[in-house]
């Protein structure tokens, strides 16, 4: 067989596992939770916009809670200058001892880079940011922002590539997400007062209403069976690995892990490497 039709074959058998799992629509899977008319569903289903004016922002919710999963969705953000703009896409249970885990999405003027801010809450705690540039506009085409998240460890991925992976540290006492369903959440709102360098930079209205779209959401749960052997496998693989490291050494612009200053008496538990 040539090298062509394994590739065919290879090709083939992975699009039918992604056929397997869970396809969404956003009027089956997510309720609007607010912003009037602003939020949108389009398509039959296949596609929502969010939108933010001076008035208000909007949000989405699922109607689902999961408890473990890989949660894949597509997103465009808002173009041109977003400063000041902030769309959050997250996953988070309920409460005040909730757990969280967090895609935010700090928007910029025209040719200055967006910053993607992760956190994770456990028990009501966050405090674990990790800022990242991308590399690319992710206002400019729809790219796939992804949650695997598994008794072993939590794993943010863009594009497939793992950006970050906050691990079970049980053993040495940091409480970690393994109890509380979790919600799928996204809103676009305004935090001209902190988000854009720090708020030095404030949104501009005359550019508004801003926008963002949502399509292609995906859900592999802990339970469907169909994909069960790719779900089984616990470790990141070693090409992965090295993709995660990259991330980190070219993209990363904030880790609280080395962050001596807010941390003087040593990184928290979890950072350490040795458990
Ligand atoms: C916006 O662009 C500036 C200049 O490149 C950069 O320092 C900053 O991190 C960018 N992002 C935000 C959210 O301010």
């Amino acid at each position: 067989m040539g090298i062509a039709s394994l590739a065919l074959l290879v090709g083939l058998a992975f699009s039918s596992l992604i056929a397997a799992t869970y396809a969404g629509n956003f009027y089956q899977d997510f309720d609007l939770t607010w912003g009037g008319n602003r939020p949108k569903i389009f398509k039959g289903g296949q596609l929502l916009s969010l939108s933010l004016d001076i008035v208000s922002g909007s949000g989405f919710q699922s109607k689902k809670e999961y408890l473990f999963g890989r949660i894949d969705m597509q997103l465009k953000l808002v173009p041109g200058n977003s400063a000041g703009t902030v769309t959050a896409y997250y996953m988070s249970s309920q409460g005040p001892t909730h757990d969280e885990i967090d895609f935010e999405f700090l928007g910029n003027v025209s040719g200055d880079p967006y910053v993607l801010h992760t956190n994770v809450f456990t028990q009501g705690k966050g405090n674990r940011e990790q800022q990242f540039y991308l590399w690319f506009d992710p206002s400019k085409n729809f790219h796939t922002y992804s949650i695997i998240w598994k008794p072993q460890h939590i794993i943010f991925l863009v594009d497939n590539t793992p950006i970050r992976a906050f691990k079970n540290a049980g053993k040495v006492g940091v409480p970690f997400p393994k109890s509380q369903p979790m919600r799928i959440y996204s809103s676009l709102w305004n935090a001209d007062d902190w988000a854009t360098r720090g708020g030095l930079v404030k949104t501009d209205w005359s550019k508004a209403p801003f926008t963002a779209y949502y399509r292609n959401f995906n859900v592999i749960d802990s339970k469907s069976s169909n994909s069960l052997s790719e779900w089984q496998t616990n470790e990141l693989d070693a090409p992965s690995r090295r993709r995660l490291r990259w991330v980190q050494k070219y993209f990363m612009i904030y880790n609280y892990c080395t962050d001596l200053k807010r941390f003087p008496r040593g990184a928290p538990a979890e950072c350490r490497r040795s458990f």
